[in-house]
């Protein structure tokens, strides 16, 4: 338990703490305090989408694959939320994830110049991306052990995805301007601010013990995104990658 008189949560300690204090965290701080966790990978991550968005072939591909991660997204709640108790917040979750997927799928295909559609050569790392969702879910599940409801893994791994969501659309935002690709994420970004929230909320609802540690999921998802984005960089690095 926090001893007394240590009540004031700053950027870097807001997320060493179990994950129902986050709902006593403003937004900005949680965020900001998971920017500076994640520091270690900022540079190869703004490195890596400069590269990117200056090759027209292989940004289109790009935002195919976060077309298909957010599809993922979408349809892993469907699969796992269905039924008569789904209710409105997880509806209108599903509705947005999907969107996202249609709005990267939109813009990917704008850019290429024709329909695309998820198979590996249309996509950058494929493997390495569904690899990352279905790891944050695995490291979720057994933090939670076998008696977890789905409502408490499909909440938490939401959330933890959310936080490594925004933190990316920001970069690769910066990275877009500064490219002159006229490109807003900023509703998108908006929305997963949202969702990062609602589902902090909802975890206290649910029957997720509070013990569960809120750093050491991150930790682990630091470490699958660090292979994810070590996936890309092989992929962007192949000359096949920049041919038509
Ligand atoms: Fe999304
Ligand atoms: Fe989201």
């Amino acid at each position: 338990m926090a001893p007394g008189g240590q009540g004031r949560y700053h950027a870097n300690k807001s997320l060493k703490t179990g994950i129902l204090s986050i709902m006593h965290v403003e937004l900005t701080t949680l965020i900001q305090s998971f920017e500076n966790r994640t520091e270690s990978l900022t540079g190869r991550t703004v490195a890596l989408v400069a590269a990117i968005i200056a090759d027209p072939v292989l940004h289109a591909r790009f935002m195919n694959t976060l077309s298909m991660l957010e599809h993922m997204g979408s349809y892993k709640i469907l699969e796992t939320q269905r039924g008569a108790a789904i209710d409105q917040q997880t509806l209108k979750h599903v509705t947005e994830e999907a969107r996202h997927a249609w709005f990267f799928k939109r813009q990917a295909e704008r850019l290429a110049g024709r329909a695309l559609d998820y198979a590996p050569a249309e996509l950058v790392a494929p493997a390495s991306a569904w690899l990352y969702f279905q790891k944050v879910e695995a490291s979720v599940c057994r933090a939670l052990g076998a008696d977890a409801g789905s409502p408490a893994i499909y909440l938490l791994t939401s959330m933890i995805v959310e936080f490594r969501a925004i933190w990316f659309y920001r970069l690769y935002q910066t990275a877009l301007d500064d490219a002159g690709f006229a490109l807003s994420l900023k509703k998108l970004t908006g929305e997963e601010e949202v969702h990062l929230r609602d589902m902090a909320a909802r975890l206290t609802d649910t029957a997720t013990p509070s013990q569960v540690c809120l750093p050491s999921l991150l930790d682990a998802e630091q470490a699958l995104y660090g292979r994810l984005l070590a996936g890309f960089e092989r992929h962007c690095r192949r000359p096949a990658s920049i041919a038509a």
